[in-house]
């Protein structure tokens, strides 16, 4: 029920517009302290996803953390600037499948419930992230 409900979300999303942007969705993700506790949640969960891990294993999982606050400070309205390479640039090579851009949203979402996001304010961080998905896979 939750993938099904999640495949509906990432596909509207991808359809309609990028939705307009303000900070009401930083604040509800925590500002900068609720963003950096959600991504490590998200990078924990991935250390302990037998589905995604190996991708995880020889990087630079500091700079990975700082990148990923960074950019979804700014999706979610925030006062930040991106300073990572493109999404296709830093996904080329892995041949991500939807599999594994599911399994990695999935602990994004675990993250967030354990930080007690409201489902809403999750959900409208999925959506400004599901234009990335093409960007992301089958690089
Ligand atoms: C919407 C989905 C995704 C977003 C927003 C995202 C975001 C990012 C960002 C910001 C970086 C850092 C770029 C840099 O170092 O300058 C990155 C790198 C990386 N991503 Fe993703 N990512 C997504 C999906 C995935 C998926 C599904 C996987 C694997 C299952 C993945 C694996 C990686 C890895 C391994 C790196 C490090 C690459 C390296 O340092 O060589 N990402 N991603």
């Amino acid at each position: 029920m939750r993938s099904v409900l999640l495949a509906m979300v990432l596909t509207l999303a991808a359809c309609a517009q990028q939705p307009p942007k303000n900070d009401s969705l930083y604040r509800e993700l925590g500002e900068q302290a609720g963003i950096t506790r959600i991504v490590e949640g998200m990078l924990l969960n991935i250390a302990a996803d037998p589905r995604i891990v190996r991708h995880f294993e020889n990087i630079d999982i500091e700079r990975l953390r700082d990148k990923l606050v960074e950019q979804i400070c700014v999706e979610a309205g925030g006062p930040c600037t991106y300073t990572g390479d493109s999404m296709e640039e830093s996904h080329k090579g892995q041949n991500l499948t939807p599999s594994d851009f599911n399994a990695l949203v999935e602990n994004l979402q675990e993250a967030m419930s354990a930080q007690n996001v409201p489902m809403p304010a999750q959900n409208r961080l999925l959506a400004r992230l599901a234009p990335m998905r093409a960007q992301v896979i089958d690089r």
